[in-house]
């Protein structure tokens, strides 16, 4: 019998990442944060996908990421000004490919009810757009996530303050509700922020990191994202700095490449 210590067993609730996430679904090969772009991602063997969630006007959670609908549908305004049947009418595929004409804006129970479906696991990214609330937000969404998917497959990730800290208080244990703070730049007080959040993740931009930032978040206990990497050099330097997962539009490019 070996004297070794034995290794802290994770518990049932850790998540299992993987080495990549599909960024708004395969966003690559499909309209970005919509079904097809969900099944897409799992058809070509994702386990993780990164996807917006907020709010329409009527209080409807949608998969979204822009305040408006210009760039990816065929319409004008803004979300805030839109409810779930005139959502519903915007063609959302055509935009990226005509083979994905009359594609529509997925609501997160649709959503989840795909993912559920494919047995994937969310990073879910709550997009609090200015001047949109960020405790309605968690307050629509969190609910709907925490009955629909095990805490094991679930980050909440947010650039909002207010959300992130909403998210904390409504679940304080951080092994029921693993949350993911994103910055463009880490502050120099990242550390104290995550402690603070009791955060299971940092979700960084990988252009404005730097070496010794990600050695120092690697060997804390905050796992560490990088966002948005299609560069395979870039996720191959990445990795050796100790990054856990990179979120990609594109992630079997990224995947060929090991
Ligand atoms: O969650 C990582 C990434 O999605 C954050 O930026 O603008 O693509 O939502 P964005
Ligand atoms: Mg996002």
């Amino acid at each position: 019998m070996s004297n070794a210590p034995v290794p802290l067993a994770e518990t049932e609730s850790t998540p299992v990442l993987t080495t990549t996430m599909a960024h708004r679904g395969l966003s690559a090969k499909a309209p970005e944060n919509t079904l097809s772009a969900v099944r897409a991602a799992h058809a070509a063997g994702a386990r993780w996908i990164e996807l917006d969630v907020q709010l329409l006007g009527d209080g409807t959670p949608i998969i979204w990421h822009d305040s408006g609908v210009r760039r990816c549908s065929n319409g004008r305004g803004k979300l805030r000004d839109l409810d779930i049947v005139r959502a519903k009418q915007l063609d959302v595929g055509n935009w990226f490919a005509s083979a994905f004409a009359g594609e529509r804006m997925a609501t997160l129970d649709e959503m989840l009810a795909l993912v559920n479906e494919l047995n994937l696991s969310l990073n879910l990214e709550l997009k609090v757009n200015p001047g949109r609330n960020a405790r309605e937000l968690v307050d629509v969404v969190l609910p709907k996530l925490m009955e629909t998917l095990p805490a094991q497959r679930l980050i909440l990730s947010s650039f909002s303050d207010a959300a992130l800290d909403t998210l904390r208080a409504r679940e304080p244990d951080p092994e029921k509700l693993h949350l993911a703070i994103l910055y463009k730049k880490p502050p120099r007080n990242w550390a104290e922020a995550a402690a603070r959040l009791s955060a299971y993740s940092l979700h960084v931009d990988w252009r404005r990191l730097n070496a010794r930032t990600a050695l120092a978040i690697a060997a804390s206990p905050y796992k560490l994202l990088c966002y948005t990497v299609n560069d395979s050099r870039v996720f191959q330097r990445l990795r050796a700095l100790g990054v856990d997962s990179a979120i990609s539009d594109d992630p079997g490019r990224l995947l060929s490449s090991l």
